[in-house]
């Protein structure tokens, strides 16, 4: 299926592995042109050497902290310039510690509602009022399926999560007039760098999940540049759990 977005310029952060890097290794092969931003700098290279791009697309980078609000200004007039605008924002960054109630100090809220709350919140106050002139937007946030069902050892992604997805729904009919599309994709368990850190035996959780297998980046990255398309200019507000069957709710 042709997504319809060839020629589309995409902001991707959290990118130099695992989710992000497939979102944007999956926008890419559909000709979309991409920046790629995370911390280290020698990661992101070696991540973007496993982009290929498709219809003429071009693949950049930009080494940025998102919890910092204003390495994300600089993040996006680096992205506007290098790309010659932005149409497509997936806003990602990388988990908060683990920890329950009980182990987790109070000056941790704090850090993990930067990294994963106001971080998306700075880069939508940048990059809304490009789309809005040019009348079409995606913004997807990866966000994760606790916020429907929140991870007992996970208080902090819980917490700044929840609160993102309120965030996003707001946006969403705010600029839904204006072609733009607010929507969060909430991963289930997937074979990344961050399960791997999480669990001592990623592999080993496939059993926990229906479909009998943990979830595949590529998988993932597909779904998300669907998210994006053309075809999915009526779908806004919406947050989409891709888990393999993991939720047991009805919402
Ligand atoms: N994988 C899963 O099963 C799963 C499940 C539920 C939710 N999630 C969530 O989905 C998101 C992506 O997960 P993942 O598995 O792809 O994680 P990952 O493999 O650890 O990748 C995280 C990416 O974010 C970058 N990053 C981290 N902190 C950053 C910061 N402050 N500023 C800019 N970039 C930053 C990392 O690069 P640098 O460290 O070099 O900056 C890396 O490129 C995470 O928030 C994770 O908690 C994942």
């Amino acid at each position: 299926m042709d997504l319809g977005i060839v020629g589309r310029r995409a902001l991707v952060t959290g990118a130099s592995s695992g989710l992000g890097l497939s979102t944007a290794r999956a926008l890419a092969a559909e000709g979309v042109s991409v920046m790629l931003v995370s911390r280290d700098v020698d990661r992101l290279v070696e991540a973007a050497a496993t982009v290929i791009p498709a219809h003429g697309a071009s693949v950049h980078v930009h080494a940025a902290d998102v919890s910092d609000p204003s390495a994300v200004s600089t993040m996006v007039r680096s992205a506007h310039e290098a790309l010659g605008g932005i149409d497509i924002l997936i806003a990602n960054a990388g988990g908060p510690p683990p920890g329950t109630f009980a182990s987790t100090p109070f000056d941790a809220y704090e850090a993990a509602l930067k990294l994963n709350l106001l971080s998306t919140v700075a880069m939508c106050r940048e990059v809304v009022p490009i789309m809005k002139e040019n009348g079409w937007g995606r913004i997807v946030a990866i966000t994760s399926t606790s916020v429907r069902e929140p991870i007992e050892h996970l208080i902090l992604s819980n917490t700044a999560r929840a609160g993102l997805t309120g965030f996003l729904k707001t946006l969403a009919r705010e600029v839904a007039g204006h072609g733009i599309t607010v929507n969060t994709v909430q991963p289930g368990l997937h074979l990344t760098g961050r399960l791997a850190a999480l669990y001592p035996d990623p592999a080993a959780l496939a059993s926990t999940i229906p479909a009998g297998m943990v979830g595949d980046p590529d998988d993932f990255g597909h779904v998300t540049a669907f998210v994006c398309s053309e075809h999915a200019r009526f779908m806004t507000g919406v947050s989409l759990p891709l888990d393999g069957g993991a939720l047991r709710g009805l919402q």
